[in-house]
This record gives C-alpha cells, sequence and structure tokens, in this order.
C-alpha cells in the first residue's frame, strides 16, 4: 500500500484512443504508463474501417507500413452489396468508402494516405507494441479505481488482478480512455446529452469461406434485407468481412424492450445461415456477444488534470466507421499538449483547448452515425416494409420491386433515391477530414470560412482557414516526393511559406529561440526545401508567396498571414503565444 509510483501520464485503457495516446505520448518523449484491465487487447474484432485522417497520422508517427500489412486494402472494401441475402437477390450495390472513380480523384487529391480495414484486434497491438517499445510502461490485468487530484498531480488507485493487490500511481496527467462504460469519466462527472441503449444489437463471428459468393463484388459490408433485418440493430442485418474470405462478424438487430436474447451455438447459426441464404452452410461459429446501440456524446471532456478521450465520450453505433477513428483523432489532439505543457512551452490552459476542439466532434459523429442508422428507414420504406407485416408479406414487398408495372417502376425509383442517401454513411469525406477547430490554440482571421461549394459531409474542401487541417498536396524535388504533412512534425510547429517569404526562416528561429518551442520552416519553391512540383500548393495555400502558415504539430492550422508583414518575428511570436497560452 505504501508502494506509489509516478509518472507524467497515466492512460487508463488499451483500445484505440488509450494505446494511441500512449503511442503519441512516448513518440514525443513523454513518460507514461498505459494500464488496461485485461490480459490482453481487444478480443473481438470491432471497429475496422480506418480512414484517411486516421490513416496520415499513423504515417506521422511511422506505422502505416505496419498497419497497411495487416490490413485488406483500400481497393478491396468499397463494392458494398445489399440483397436479401449473400447468395440471395441482389437489391443493387454502392461504391462506398471513396471507391466510386468520381469520389477516387477527391480521396486520393486529399491525403496521402487512403482508407483501408483493419479489425481491431490486428491494430491495437500494433499501437500497444509501438508504444511500449517507444518508452510506454504497459500494464496489462490493471484496473483504474478511483482518483484524487490537487494543483500538481494526481493520485490513481489501481487494483493488481494477478496479486489481487492496490497500489498509487501519482500522475501530472490522467486521460481516461476506458470505454463506453468509462469510470473515469462518471468520476469526473462529465456531463452527457442523449441516451444510451436504444436498441439492441448482436455480433456473431464465424468462420465460412465464402469466396465463391464475394470475390467478385469484394467488400467489407454486405447489407441484408430480409425479415427481422428492421428490428434494432444498425439500420439492416450486416454481414461484414473480417478476412477476405473466410472470417466474418454477423451485426443482427433485436428488440431491446424485449430484453436480451438468450443466443445458443444453434440460434447463431442460424442467423448465419439465413443472412448467407445457404441453408446448409458449413461455419464454425467462433463467438457471440450482445450489445446496445448508443447516441450519447459528452459536452465538456476535462476535469482539471484529468482528460477523457475515444468511446468514453462519443458512444455511437458503428455506422460511418467513425468510433475507432475518432478516438485516435482525439488522442492525437490531446498527447501534443500535454506534451507541450510537461516540456514547459505552453500555459496549462492549452490543455482546455482540447474539449474546446473535441466536444464539438463527439457530438457531429455521434448524430451523424445514428442519423446513417435510421436513414436505412427510407430503403425499407421504399421497398414497402412496414412494422407489423408477416414474412411472407416482407417477402412479397421486397420482390415487388421486380413488377413490370408502374408501382413496380416506382418502387425501383425509390429504392436508388434510398440507396443514394447512403452516401452519407459510406462516402461522408467531408466528415471524415474537414474538422474545423475554434478555441484559443488557433487564431482567426477576419477571412471567414472558405465556403464548401458542395455538400460539406460528403466533401471536404482543402483550405488554410486557421483551425482546418493542413491541406495535402505532394512538394519535392527530382529525387523525392513528399506530402505537406510529411514536412510538419508533430514534436513541432512549422511555418510554410514561399520563395519571396524566405524571411520567415530568419523569424522562425528568433522565435523559436525565444519561446523554446521548435519551430520548423519550409519553403516551397523551385530549388528552395521543396519544389511545389504540381503547381497545387500555390493553387490551394489561400495566402501570397510572401504570406506565412502556422501550422501545429497535429496538422491543424493555428495562424496564418496573407504577405510578409514588416517584423515577422513579432508577428509569429505574438501568434504562437497566443497558441500556447503564454500571453
Ligand atoms: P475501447 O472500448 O476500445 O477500450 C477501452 C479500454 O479501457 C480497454 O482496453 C479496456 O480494457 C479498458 N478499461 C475499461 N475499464 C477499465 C478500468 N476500470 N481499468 C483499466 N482499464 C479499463 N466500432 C466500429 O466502428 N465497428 C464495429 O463493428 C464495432 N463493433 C464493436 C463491437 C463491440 C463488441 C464493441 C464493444 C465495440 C464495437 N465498436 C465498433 C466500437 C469501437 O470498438 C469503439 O469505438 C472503439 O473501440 C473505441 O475505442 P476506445 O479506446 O475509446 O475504447
Amino acid at each position: 500500500d505504501s508502494q506509489v509510483v509516478d509518472t507524467d501520464v497515466l492512460i487508463v485503457g488499451s483500445g484505440p484512443a488509450g494505446a494511441s495516446a500512449a503511442l503519441f505520448l512516448s513518440t514525443l518523449g513523454v513518460d507514461n504508463i498505459m494500464i488496461t484491465k485485461y490480459r490482453w487487447t481487444a478480443n473481438t474484432p470491432r471497429a475496422h474501417i480506418t480512414n484517411q485522417r486516421t490513416m496520415e497520422i499513423f504515417r506521422d508517427v511511422e506505422i502505416e507500413d505496419q498497419v497497411l500489412a495487416e490490413a485488406t486494402p483500400h481497393h478491396m472494401i468499397g463494392d458494398t452489396v445489399f440483397c436479401t441475402s449473400i447468395a440471395g437477390d441482389e437489391i443493387g450495390r454502392i461504391l462506398t468508402w471513396g471507391n466510386h472513380p468520381a469520389r477516387h480523384a477527391d480521396y486520393e487529391l486529399a491525403s496521402p494516405s487512403l482508407n483501408c480495414d483493419i479489425p481491431q484486434t490486428y491494430l491495437e497491438p500494433i499501437l500497444v507494441k509501438n508504444a511500449t517499445m517507444r518508452g510506454t510502461q504497459t500494464q496489462f490485468s490493471t484496473e483504474y479505481l478511483s482518483h484524487v487530484q490537487d494543483a500538481d498531480g494526481v493520485d490513481v488507485r489501481v487494483f493488481n488482478r494477478l496479486t489481487g493487490s492496490e497500489y498509487t500511481i501519482r500522475t501530472k496527467f490522467l486521460i481516461g480512455a476506458d470505454g463506453a462504460r468509462s469510470k473515469v469519466a462518471s468520476d469526473i462527472d462529465l456531463p452527457l446529452e442523449g441516451e444510451m441503449d436504444i436498441a439492441g444489437s448482436m455480433n456473431i463471428t464465424f468462420k465460412a469461406d465464402l469466396a465463391k459468393l464475394v470475390g467478385h463484388r469484394p467488400s467489407v459490408l454486405y447489407w441484408v434485407v430480409q425479415p427481422g433485418s428492421n428490428i434494432g440493430g444498425i439500420g439492416a442485418g450486416l454481414v461484414r468481412m473480417i478476412r477476405p474470405w473466410d472470417e466474418w462478424l454477423i451485426v443482427w438487430g433485436f428488440d431491446i424492450s424485449q430484453g436480451p436474447p438468450e443466443v445458443t451455438e444453434a440460434d447463431a447459426l442460424q442467423v448465419v445461415r439465413n443472412l448467407i441464404g445457404v441453408p446448409d452452410l458449413d461455419a464454425e461459429i467462433t463467438g457471440t456477444s450482445l450489445w446496445g446501440n448508443n447516441e450519447q456524446y459528452a459536452t465538456h471532456l476535462q476535469s482539471g488534470r484529468v482528460f477523457c478521450a475515444g468511446d468514453a465520450v462519443h458512444k455511437h453505433p458503428p455506422s460511418n466507421g467513425l468510433g475507432s477513428n475518432t478516438s485516435i483523432q482525439d488522442s492525437y489532439n490531446l498527447a501534443w499538449k500535454i506534451a507541450a505543457v510537461v516540456y514547459g512551452q505552453a500555459d496549462d490552459s492549452l490543455l482546455e483547448t482540447y474539449s474546446v476542439e473535441r466536444a464539438p466532434v463527439a457530438k457531429q459523429i455521434v448524430t451523424r452515425a445514428n442519423q446513417s442508422g435510421r436513414e436505412f428507414g427510407q430503403l425499407f420504406e421504399a421497398l414497402g416494409l412496414e412494422p407489423g407485416q408477416s414474412e411472407d408479406e416482407m417477402h412479397a414487398a421486397i420482390a415487388s420491386r421486380k413488377d413490370n408495372s408502374v408501382e413496380g417502376a416506382r418502387k425501383r425509383t425509390k429504392v436508388r433515391e434510398a440507396m443514394e442517401l447512403k452516401n452519407y454513411e459510406f462516402n461522408a469525406h467531408g466528415v471524415e477530414l474537414g474538422q474545423r477547430y475554434a478555441s484559443t490554440a488557433v487564431v482567426s482571421d477576419e477571412r471567414g470560412p472558405t465556403p464548401n461549394p458542395r455538400d460539406p459531409e460528403l466533401y471536404y474542401e482543402a483550405s488554410t482557414d486557421p483551425g482546418v487541417r493542413l491541406p495535402h498536396v505532394w512538394v519535392g524535388d527530382s529525387r523525392d516526393k513528399h506530402s505537406t504533412h510529411d514536412l510538419a512534425d508533430y514534436s513541432r510547429f512549422t511555418v510554410f511559406t514561399g520563395t519571396t517569404g524566405s524571411a520567415w526562416e530568419d523569424a522562425a528561429r528568433e522565435v523559436s529561440d525565444h519561446l523554446g518551442v521548435g519551430i520548423d520552416t519550409v519553403v516551397i519553391g523551385p530549388d528552395r526545401d521543396t519544389t511545389d512540383l504540381y503547381f497545387d500548393w500555390d493553387r490551394v495555400r489561400g495566402i501570397a508567396e510572401d504570406g506565412a502558415i502556422l501550422v501545429r504539430p497535429d496538422k491543424h492550422i493555428a495562424w496564418r498571414i496573407q504577405t510578409l508583414p514588416e517584423n515577422p518575428a513579432a508577428e509569429l511570436r505574438n501568434a504562437l503565444s497566443s497558441v500556447l497560452g503564454r500571453d
């Protein structure tokens, strides 16, 4: 009991939020301990779609290759099928995750990295391994019990499940990345909006070789509309690929008002056979679990030295694939700020911008994911499925979309419209890349947001508005090609300018020395640090060649200035001091 262990940051949880926080902090050289309740990482596949924003973060911390090596690649995940069963009638397909040729350009243009599919059972070990190799003290079978914070730190009581003993970890900061039933979030009384357990879902994992049924229409998602598909769950029955094409997960809804059903192996096998549409399918059931669909988010993510990230602050169904992605992006936002405070580069007030910047994202993604689930309703309606119908009536309604009649034609149009609506779940590029922060860690300018001429949920619009993510373009020279993101290191701030803005180099050096904060300058121009190979930077930079864009470690834009001022060092120092809470 007298044992006390000291650290700078204690992370509770080794899921996507916790393990990535550990990885980011260790990459930045911040002393940290990660504790997690169980013996190992996630034991079920869970989240899988890994979007471009997350992949570029992985690229930044140099694990993108390791992730791609374990992932199903972008081009194999997007021929998303809607059917009455996998072997049965196909209702239609939608090209997803940017795989439509007309959308693919948007994805290619927006980021150096493409999305991919990696189940949590494969991703978490990569995060934990790299975090631990870079310095994290990882403690499995260790449970968070409680904490008390004072002016200088937090005393955290933890329980070693192997020895049955308790001890105290003294830490400067505590991150609760302990999932949807977060004890840390409840101990600091984070304010929550919305409801938990609004619908019931059952996961069934199984092994069966379905290559012949799906290999010609490769996707991670096969949506099944048949009797029962519109009860509970995540919009419709889902057959989800874990590994092509012999490991699978089914998500099937149940009526939560009836309480949790008992699911025997025989029941699970029956659901599998129904959805695959092969009555005697040889399938090995590897697991079943029940879970509740949630629509809840925290409106504030911090109390003093304690922060929550991930599902602890946003709880929602898997629709849009935002859970793990947003969790990792939360930690990416938080970790550099903690590092800046630990290293004495920033005032503690910088830490408050985590909540200010990420709470709106929590709300946005919880709302988006739930709306996407509900939008399946339009497909059921188009097909003529209604509550209270018998199974025969439902089969007949689904089949009547084939009728050679005016009614049949009308139905076919409605089905197409309902399918198009699903772009908001499967091609929501603007939701994924268009996050815009407004806080004291961003110096806004008078120009206001660059208008997005297209639907901002579906389409990302590159700009250098303060608060948005740095636009990606390829730059380099005759030997090398880099993304602009590659030139902005996670441990530093970066100033981007052009040839006539070369004076920013001296200014940045001066401010860097003065504030004790790393600042790199990248001068983009022929024969400078890097060349605007395709003239794309010139198109997107949104300032004059001699202006400057100050990029934060997390690749969001902190400040920009249109042209070279009389005293660039003074302007830069003012901006950066304000971002770091030092003015
Ligand atoms: P996460 O829940 O992953 O991690 C919490 C961590 O905290 C764990 O390591 C746990 O051991 C630890 N912990 C909890 N309490 C603790 C304590 N008191 N002390 C110490 N450690 C503690 N998403 C999706 O996009 N597609 C999907 O198909 C699914 N499917 C799915 C299935 C199931 C069964 C679940 C539970 C969840 C999903 N999800 C999902 C959601 C997705 O898994 C989720 O968004 C991310 O895992 C969130 O990551 P976090 O790191 O925030 O929490």
